[in-house]
């Protein structure tokens, strides 16, 4: 039973395998945090954990009697003293509340208190919402806490629910009004979790188009730590995600509690400690632009927040995230069968190409490994730059005289799939869309819209516009065997008005915007549920658990420099699967940076994420040619170990090393039954120090032996020009109780950015 409730005590227990979160009803109905942390033994009584400090003043809830405030003290009835379970603005916690609105009166203040629970087999779905969903065989338990205000019919559903085997909870809430009239929500966060200490860090991520999802790590204070967006989407600047830890945390000890949300709008997460050393923890829509109508009857689900403590560090945290994310959220046939090698023309030729210039890219391709062709932007309309033509899905036939089916022919004529750019969400004023409907587009009346990339966004939240963008692109989807599509969106909302809505409901554009998007890319997913897609805004903007659920990979930067991506995917890594990272293996010197890396550098970067290529063949060597065929294979060999075993980050490329000593960054995947292992390292710059360098692996069976099999580039001071090449050799046979205590010994580079690759098999 993970989800009891305690009569006597009025408590409420859910019991993941390695965590318990506990509730408690107090006197006067009022619903507070208890505990999360390490797995408590089923039938505990935590609820000497209600015990509040004072926080210095004395507002209590409106019905307490003198004797109880004096007899119990101030602190049980103090709305800013107690540790909240669900927070309300308006009557005396003035912490980051979840709930603001306004009732038809124009008060403001809410006062929640527990009305009844359920306990039910199963996790509902979200109507309209992407969401952790249950496989055939999973099993499900969720907690439903309704909250009533004390004045008005106004309730409040809280949803908890675990999956059994999963260390996460998934948290939503449902707002229904009854009050008879209107009530206008303010704010709607999804997580509110108070807890009782505040020496904690926050990890949050931040970056830019070209460098998204930095990792930056500080430590709490006094105040709040806020992250969030305005952007429309998730956006390049932040993330959604949070994690908090024990200031000495790292990636094998420490207590952390993760946060991502399942969510691609504005968003807002804030870790808060007050002035009595408690943190509070919350995320959810962004209350920025944000008002939404309720009118009687009608109910507001809040889109949902995987919560996860762990209290063995980041690692164990990431990997519980990575399950989850990669087998409860991803959907379709692509979560488990191996996915095909693309390569992408986008950076080979940007929009000059035509069929024949695809076609060789994929036939000299193919020689290396590649089994699909991915057509980027610039197939359709008379799209020759990028100020035109979005909005109009059909083939642009001075490129492809013979249409997509021609060109479908003659790739698969060669055995290499066919996939395809689209960016549904948006545009383009010199288009046939816009000369038919100028209405479609997001606009104030009177008021000229702000132009991004020269492209306007369609109202999605209008279904006759869905309609149309999911028409034309049905017709091209079904007009031969395209296998995949690259669902782009290459600006941020601004504007936010529909000539939809009434002006009492333009503050909820933002969210019907994006439950707009959400409805086309289900439509798609529905009529074509084989078609892989992959996610990307403008390089990584959209990297969120929300488009998960629609796209099982997202193309995480456009920055395909391994310099940068150690560092991108790293970040990334914290929260996401690698299986879910778009990485390729791009020209050198790298078309951003001008960084020159070798192949071998670009494929172990690659091989980090989902693995593909990105150049045009005709300006590649044989032999580099021949070394990405190489990683190509290795990758595919590899697959399952990387994309379902369990992820290491072993040293981190953000890590302070000295300077007097080459810098590295590590990393290893391990399959699940822990017989096969890859380790993967770059040197990220030589200081010829020549000195040891001893890496400790983990994950493996410490009672195993294993065969460890290496890749690595040689280069020899006398060889010139100091070309690299990959060699290979057995690399010896060490216990994993020696490879993990001990460590590899590694000595070998010369380079910077140079790399290895280790093979480790149990015999
Ligand atoms: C931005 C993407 O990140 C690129 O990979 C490419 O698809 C361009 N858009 C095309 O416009």
């Amino acid at each position: 039973m993970p989800i009891f409730y305690d009569a006597k005590n009025k408590s409420f227990t859910i019991n993941t395998p390695n965590s318990t979160y506990a509730m408690y009803v107090t006197e006067y109905n009022l619903l507070t945090h208890l505990y999360y942390g390490e797995r408590i033994s089923d039938g505990a009584d935590l609820t000497y954990l209600r015990h509040n400090s004072g926080v210095g003043r004395s507002l209590t809830y409106n019905e307490i009697t003198y004797e109880d405030y004096e007899m119990k003290g101030h602190a049980k009835f103090c709305p800013h003293a107690l540790r909240q379970e669900y927070s309300v603005f308006g009557i005396g916690d003035f912490r980051t509340p979840c709930l603001v609105g306004r009732f038809a009166d124009g008060s403001r203040a809410i006062d929640l208190r527990y009305h009844d629970h359920k306990i039910i087999d199963g996790k509902p779905a979200l109507e309209g919402l992407p969401a952790v969903y249950l496989n055939e065989g999973d099993k499900a338990e969720t907690l439903v806490i309704t909250l009533k205000d004390s004045a008005f019919e106004l309730y409040v559903e809280l949803y908890y629910s675990i999956i059994e085997g999963h260390d996460q909870i998934m948290r939503s809430e449902r707002i229904i009004n009854k009050t008879g009239k209107e009530f206008f929500i303010e704010s709607a966060l999804t997580l509110n979790l108070d807890i009782h200490k505040k020496d904690f860090d926050a990890i949050t991520f931040y970056g830019k188009p070209n460098n998204e999802r930095y990792v930056e790590r500080t430590p709490l204070r006094h105040g709040k730590i806020s992250v969030d967006s305005t952007a429309g989407s998730t956006g390049h600047f932040t993330n959604n995600s949070i994690i908090i830890c024990d200031n000495n945390a790292d990636e094998d000890k420490g207590e952390c509690i993760g946060a991502t949300f399942v969510y691609s709008g504005n968003f807002v997460t804030t870790a808060e400690v007050d002035h009595v050393g408690r943190t509070r923890l919350t995320m959810g829509i962004n209350p920025t632009g944000f008002c939404w109508k309720l009118e009687d009857g009608e109910g507001f689900t809040t889109p949902e927040v995987i919560l996860a403590y762990s209290n063995k560090g980041l690692g164990t945290l990431s990997n519980g995230f990575h399950d989850l994310i990669r087998y409860n959220l991803c959907r379709g046939k692509w979560k488990d069968s191996r996915r095909p090698v693309l390569i992408n023309n986008w950076e080979a030729t940007v929009f000059d190409f035509d069929e024949d210039k695809l076609v060789e890219i994929a036939t000299d391709a193919k020689e290396f490994g590649v089994e699909m062709l991915v057509v980027d932007d610039g197939w359709f309309g008379h799209r020759d730059w990028d100020n035109t033509s979005l909005g109009d899905w059909y083939v642009d036939k001075k490129k492809l005289p013979n249409g997509m089916e021609g060109l479908c022919k003659r790739l698969n004529d060669e055995g290499v799939e066919l996939g395809v750019w689209f960016e549904p969400e948006n545009i383009s004023e010199e288009s046939d869309l816009y000369k038919a409907h100028p209405d479609y587009c997001i606009q104030i009346p009177g008021r000229g819209p702000m132009r991004n990339r020269w492209e306007l966004t369609l109202d999605l939240t209008r279904k006759e516009v869905r309609d149309n963008i999911f028409e034309q692109m049905k017709k091209v989807i079904s007009s031969c065997p395209i296998r995949y599509i690259k669902w782009d969106m290459n600006r941020n909302i601004t504007d936010a008005y529909s000539l939809s809505l009434p002006a009492d409901r333009q503050g909820e554009f933002y969210h019907r915007f994006i439950l707009g998007v959400y409805d086309l890319m289900e439509r798609i997913v529905q009529e074509f549920p084989d078609l892989l897609i992959e996610n990307c805004n403008g390089g990584g903007g959209r990297f969120d658990a929300g488009m998960l659920y629609y796209s099982p990979q997202i193309w995480c930067s456009d920055n395909t420099d391994p310099v940068h991506r150690f560092k991108i995917q790293y970040g990334t890594s914290l929260i996401y699967p690698v299986s879910t990272m778009g990485a390729h293996i791009a020209y050198a010197p790298n078309i951003n940076t001008f960084h020159h890396t070798s192949v071998f550098t670009r494929g172990v970067t690659a091989m980090a994420g989902t693995f593909g290529f990105e150049l045009d063949p005709m300006h590649e060597t044989e032999t580099t040619k021949k070394e990405m065929a190489l990683m190509s294979e290795l990758y595919k060999k590899h697959y399952f170990t990387i994309n379902h075993g369990d992820y290491y980050r072993l040293i981190s490329p953000y890590e302070a090393q000295p300077v007097t000593v080459s810098r590295i960054t590590a990393w290893e995947f391990v399959s699940k039954d822990k017989n096969k292992a890859l380790f993967s390292m770059v040197q990220m710059d030589n200081v010829n120090d020549g000195g040891d360098l001893y890496v400790k692996l983990k994950g493996l069976d410490p009672d195993k032996k294993y065969k460890l099999h290496m890749y690595y580039e040689n280069r020899h001071y006398k060889i010139k020009p100091f070309t690299p090449w990959i060699e290979d050799k057995d690399f010896g046979e060490y216990t994993g109780e020696i490879l993990m205590k001990c460590g590899l010994h590694l000595n070998i580079f010369r380079g910077d950015n140079m790399a290895a690759l280790i093979e480790i098999d149990a015999i």
